[in-house]
């Protein structure tokens, strides 16, 4: 009895661990197969995704939905290593596609696995699956909603605190001539009023417009109106020099909306310097080329790309940010090593279908962040001595006035 009752909790026992061993297993490897996923995700969507879709859909490139019927893995392999190679080798089926395409280029990406790729085909064609019709088109429509609410928001705040602020003091007025006419009215009877034949309200709006006579209201609304006029004028005088909210009209409508958000071509994909040196750049015509010397070549704006590249005349962007030539601003500095987003600077770009500075660009903005900021220190080897020493210190974390971000020398020549 006894033997069998310890062998069955024994069994138990192994029940529950194999059955965690073998729940591990399979957690285990589909972990495995949505990591891999997760990189073809990411491989796909900061390279791919610029030239083309899950779909059907004709981007730059071919859809490439059901690739994998069209192609095998090892003919993509080496496709993706260097198309020109397999174009020049004169496969038949390449040759043919890059004819169809306009003899557009496909970029090169001689650094992804063999792995690597059969990830990102993977992804692709489980996207293909569940992005199938329906819900497809309707993103790009709900994005556009969002962004004309966004644009106007800075400037309706305004007016909603001025319509705001104009309510509250006409509340104010009708009150105070309410308790006028309360404190005369606790002074006689209602018989005595209406004895005299006037009622409440009459009375009410008399008093009112006795009040707005009185001196008292003439000087605090003369008070109020200065007060007004005058923080209008100290803004104008701060905002000199200030372009938040500057949007130039473009010699070309070209339109980050569409670019980045809609066809989600990474910042970086034009802004070429914006990881890797002090300006972000502005795309020369050659990039636009990339995919207009087969997209819309049709479009009066896009032949305007034409007309440039032809009379070797770089298009005249006008230029939206700029600081002083007194104040020094770095982009690696603060995209790369810093970590920040684009949206922290620029706000949401990619929703604008004329790019607008959303940012003051004052000394003022930049200390302000440097003083809230914590210094993006993880992984990096070159601040690990530093946080070891400021930790000995305090408990708060490392801010960038920390690091010297408030140091005069940093930001001015
Ligand atoms: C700059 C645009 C561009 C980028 C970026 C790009 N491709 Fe392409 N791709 C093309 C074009 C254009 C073609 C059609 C052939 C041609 O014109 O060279 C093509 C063709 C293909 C084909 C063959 C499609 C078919 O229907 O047979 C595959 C597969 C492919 N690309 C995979 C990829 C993968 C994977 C990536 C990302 C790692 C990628 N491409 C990035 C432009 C691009
Ligand atoms: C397809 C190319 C392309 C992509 C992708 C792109 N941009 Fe631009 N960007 C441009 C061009 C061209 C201009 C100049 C014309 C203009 O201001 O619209 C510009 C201008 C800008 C400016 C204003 C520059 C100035 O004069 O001060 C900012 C800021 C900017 N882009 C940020 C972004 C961000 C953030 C992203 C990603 C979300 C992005 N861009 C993606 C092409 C691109
Ligand atoms: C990676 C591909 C890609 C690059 C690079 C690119 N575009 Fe585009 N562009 C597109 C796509 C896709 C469309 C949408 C075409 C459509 O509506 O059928 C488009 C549309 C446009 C349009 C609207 C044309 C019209 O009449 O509707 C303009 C203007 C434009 N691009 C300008 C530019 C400029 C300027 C550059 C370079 C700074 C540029 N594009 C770079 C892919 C690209
Ligand atoms: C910490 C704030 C900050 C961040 C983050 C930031 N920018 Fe900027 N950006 C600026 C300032 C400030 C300027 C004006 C620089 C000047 O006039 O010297 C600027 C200018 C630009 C310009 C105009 C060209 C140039 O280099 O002057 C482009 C384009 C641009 N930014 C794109 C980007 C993109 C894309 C990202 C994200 C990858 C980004 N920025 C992130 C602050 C920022
Ligand atoms: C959104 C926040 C933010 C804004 C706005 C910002 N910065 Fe920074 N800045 C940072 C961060 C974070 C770092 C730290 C990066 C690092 O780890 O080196 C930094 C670092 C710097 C440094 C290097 C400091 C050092 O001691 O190494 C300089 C110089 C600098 N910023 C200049 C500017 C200027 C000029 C402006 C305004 C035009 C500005 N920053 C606006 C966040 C910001
Ligand atoms: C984090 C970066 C940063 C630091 C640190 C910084 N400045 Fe500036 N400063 C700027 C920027 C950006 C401008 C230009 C924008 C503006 O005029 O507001 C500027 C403008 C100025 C101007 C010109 C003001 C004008 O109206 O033209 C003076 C003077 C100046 N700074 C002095 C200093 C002194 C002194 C220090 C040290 C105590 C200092 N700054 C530290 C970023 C910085």
């Amino acid at each position: 009895m006894f033997c069998n009752k310890t062998i069955m909790t024994i069994m138990k026992r192994l029940k529950n661990v194999s059955l965690i061993a073998i729940l591990g297993f399979f957690a285990s490897f589909v972990s495995v197969k949505a990591q891999d996923l997760a990189e073809g995700e990411q491989i796909y969507k900061n390279n791919c995704s610029t030239c083309h879709a899950v779909t059907d859909e004709v981007v730059v490139g071919p859809g490439l939905k059901g690739i994998l019927q069209r192609r095998t893995i090892d003919w993509i392999v080496p496709w993706v290593h260097n198309p020109q190679a397999v174009i020049a080798s004169g496969d038949k089926y390449a040759v043919d596609l890059y004819n169809k395409y306009n003899k557009a280029q496909m970029t090169a990406y001689p650094g992804y696995s063999a792995a690597q790729i059969t990830s990102v085909i993977a992804y692709i064609d489980a996207q293909a699956k569940v992005v199938a019709a329906p819900a497809a088109g309707a993103t790009p429509v709900a994005g556009g909603a969002t962004s004309a609410a966004g644009a106007s928001n800075g400037g309706m705040m305004e007016y909603i605190m001025i319509a705001l602020l104009a309510v509250m003091v006409l509340v104010l007025v009708a009150l105070l001539s309410i308790v006028s006419s309360l404190t005369k009215l606790s002074t006689i009877t209602p018989d005595s009023l209406e004895a005299q034949g006037i009622p409440l309200l009459q009375r009410i709006a008399e008093n009112g417009k006795k009040l707005t006579r009185s001196s008292a209201f003439k000087t605090g609304a003369a008070l109020l109106i200065t007060l007004l006029i005058g923080k209008a004028t100290i803004d104008a005088a701060y905002g000199i020099g200030i372009h938040k909210g500057y949007a130039p009209e473009q010699p070309i409508q070209f339109s980050h909306k569409l670019h980045a958000g809609q066809y989600e071509i990474n910042c970086n994909y034009c802004h070429t310097g914006v990881y890797k040196g002090k300006g972000a750049n502005i795309p020369s015509a050659n990039i636009c080329m990339n995919c207009h010397n087969a997209i819309k070549r049709e479009s009066p704006e896009i032949q305007k790309i034409y007309r440039s590249l032809e009379k070797d005349e770089p298009i005249q962007w006008v230029r939206v940010h700029n600081l002083p030539d007194l104040a020094y601003f770095n982009h690696a500095q603060h995209t790369n090593v810093g970590g920040l987003e684009c949206t922290n600077c620029h706000g949401e770009i990619a929703k604008m279908e004329v790019v607008q500075q959303r940012s003051s660009l004052t000394m003022g903005w930049c200390i302000d962040c440097h003083r809230k900021t914590n210094v993006n220190a993880k992984g990096n080897a070159y601040y690990d001595k530093l946080v070891e020493l400021h930790n000995s210190e305090t408990k708060e974390p490392l801010k960038v006035q920390d690091i010297g971000g408030l140091e005069c020398s940093k930001c001015h020549y």
